[in-house]
């Protein structure tokens, strides 16, 4: 089947401003949007810039804009696009490197403002820190992110306001918040309940709609909340 993918194209060092630029792409159906990607930059043009690591939706580095949705590029298959023509666009609301590749200087830097870090001074035991099932089912949704920021950069609010810590923070300070090993709950909480944190969140549900590993955002997001409340 041929297909038409419509890439965004943009090098700040050379154009002005960005364009699309149209390929017609050999492709069976079950292939994926990567796939598709990788042809065109190996057989049509080497310059086209596009982010891929483990190809397999465990890093998270190709996240992108593909028919108006954030999602992995390795994780959409052709034939979940419903017609041949395909766009393909860098994540919304983050400056563009080059063509599909965003500069996520800003993601990481509101990672890193929420601790992603595990906190405990007890002596170590001899073996691991013990969790039972039940304490793990609590936070297990959220050890699912991959940091891929398919949500954070869906999310109006991040649009609107650079200062947002964002869904990909958020979901990240409750998997430690909620962690029954945790010591640093009181100082993660003060983190995320300033201007920029989770009375940002007017629960809209596009980072829902946006995440691959299909982890319910909002849903932790308003967990946090009640927290924040005592609730
Ligand atoms: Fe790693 Fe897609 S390339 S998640």
């Amino acid at each position: 089947m041929v297909y038409t993918v419509i890439v965004f194209r943009f090098d700040p060092e050379k154009d002005s401003k960005p364009c699309f630029q149209e390929f017609s792409v050999e492709a069976a159906p079950h292939e994926r949007v990567l796939d598709a990607l990788l042809r065109i930059q190996s057989e049509q043009d080497s310059t086209l810039a596009v982010r891929k690591s483990c190809g397999h939706g465990v890093c998270g580095s190709d996240a992108m804009l593909i028919n108006g949705e954030n999602r992995l590029a390795c994780s959409t298959l052709l034939r979940q696009l419903h017609g041949n023509r395909i766009q393909v666009e860098p994540l919304p609301g983050a400056p563009v490197e080059k063509d599909l590749i965003v500069d996520t200087t800003m993601f990481w830097e509101k990672y890193q403002a929420v601790m992603p870090y595990f906190i405990n001074n007890d002596p170590p035991p001899d073996r691991e820190r013990l969790q039972s099932p039940a304490e793990h089912a609590i936070i297990e949704e959220s050890t699912r992110c991959i940091l891929c920021g398919a949500c954070t950069h869906a999310c109006p609010t991040s649009w609107s306001n650079q200062d947002y810590l964002g869904p990909a923070a958020l979901l990240k300070s409750y998997r430690f918040i909620f962690d029954s090993r945790d010591q640093a709950g009181r100082a993660r909480l003060d983190k995320v309940t300033t201007d920029k944190g989770i009375w940002k969140c007017y629960t809209v549900y596009n980072c829902v709609n946006a995440c691959p590993k299909e982890i319910d955002i909002t849903w932790h997001i308003t967990r946090l909340k009640k927290a924040a409340l005592g609730t």
